[in-house]
């Protein structure tokens, strides 16, 4: 089968963990050129043998999406490799949960600052050279089930995710003339090195085992398993090409049944 995605560059900030990991594989097999982005100044292990794999079709860019100056760097570094973004994967977030009446406002400030700020203002950056090159393209948001509603232990998290869903719809209709599409992918639970930060919080609040919150969260799941970081890759490749053509602001729930729309 042809490669669906040979003609775009896509940046993926979180690259380094699970799920941006996996979807840089996907686009990599996909024909893409990929700008990957996470915090450190070095890439992580398996993108630098990813790199060592595709040298003329990925790069690696340190980045902190908090800060406008990196995120005008990231951008900068990325189409100066390999010209105009066409596909974002905006991705990069934190985790943390506390009882309602213990949630600080440093949390709060963590979670907004990477999961809004710095998910907005990289999509800003990135449409904005998007629209002045005239390109076409594609922006995918990631949010999450707790973006659809809340979670007593969960709230500053959850409400980050709902202002991405939110995000993705305005920016889907601002950017629909300009040609370019806006969507999220909203995953259920999925085994990635977020889950066993997680997994430990909650073990703490809820006098858990280790392992206990994970195995629980698997089993709800309606298809029965939580979600390996590869079950997000066909979403995030069917919305970043053209099979997708005609959706736009729309979130995609990627969660085994979790959530129903
Ligand atoms: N794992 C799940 O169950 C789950 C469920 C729903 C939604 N999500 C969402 O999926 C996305 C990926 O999650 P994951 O499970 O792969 O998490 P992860 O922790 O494995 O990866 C997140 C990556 O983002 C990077 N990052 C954090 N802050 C950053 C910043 N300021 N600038 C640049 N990079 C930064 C981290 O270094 C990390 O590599 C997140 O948006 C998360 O909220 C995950």
């Amino acid at each position: 089968m042809a490669e669906q995605l040979a003609s775009h560059h896509a940046l993926i900030t979180g690259a380094g963990g699970g799920i941006g990991l996996a979807v840089t594989k996907a686009y990599l097999d996909e024909g893409a050129h990929c700008t990957a982005v996470d915090l450190g100044a070095t890439p992580p292990a398996e993108l630098a043998a990813l790199m060592v794999r595709h040298p003329d079709r990925l790069q690696y860019v340190g980045a902190d999406v908090v800060q406008a100056d990196s995120i005008a760097a990231m951008v900068a570094a990325a189409r100066a490799r390999f010209g105009t973004i066409t596909v974002l994967f905006n991705n990069a977030a934190v985790f943390d949960l506390a009882p309602l009446l213990e949630a600080d406002e440093a949390s709060y400030r963590r979670i907004f600052d990477v999961n809004v700020k710095g998910l907005f203002f990289t999509m800003q950056a990135v449409l904005k050279q998007m629209v002045a090159d005239g390109a076409k393209g594609s922006i995918i948001n990631i949010a999450s089930q707790a973006g659809r509603r809340g979670e007593a232990l969960v709230a500053h998290y959850c409400a980050s995710k709902a202002a991405v869903i939110s995000y993705t719809q305005s920016a889907a209709l601002a950017m629909a003339p300009h040609g370019i599409r806006v969507n999220g992918i909203s995953p259920g639970v999925v085994d990635t090195p977020m889950w066993a930060h997680v997994d430990a919080l909650f073990a703490r609040a809820e006098g858990l085992q280790p392992g206990e919150k994970k195995k629980a969260v698997g089993l709800a799941v309606p298809l029965g398993r939580m979600g390996v970081a590869a079950d997000i890759a066909g979403a995030a490749v069917f919305l970043a090409g053209d099979a997708s053509a005609y959706i736009t602001a729309q979130t995609l729930n990627v969660d085994g049944g979790n959530v129903m729309s």
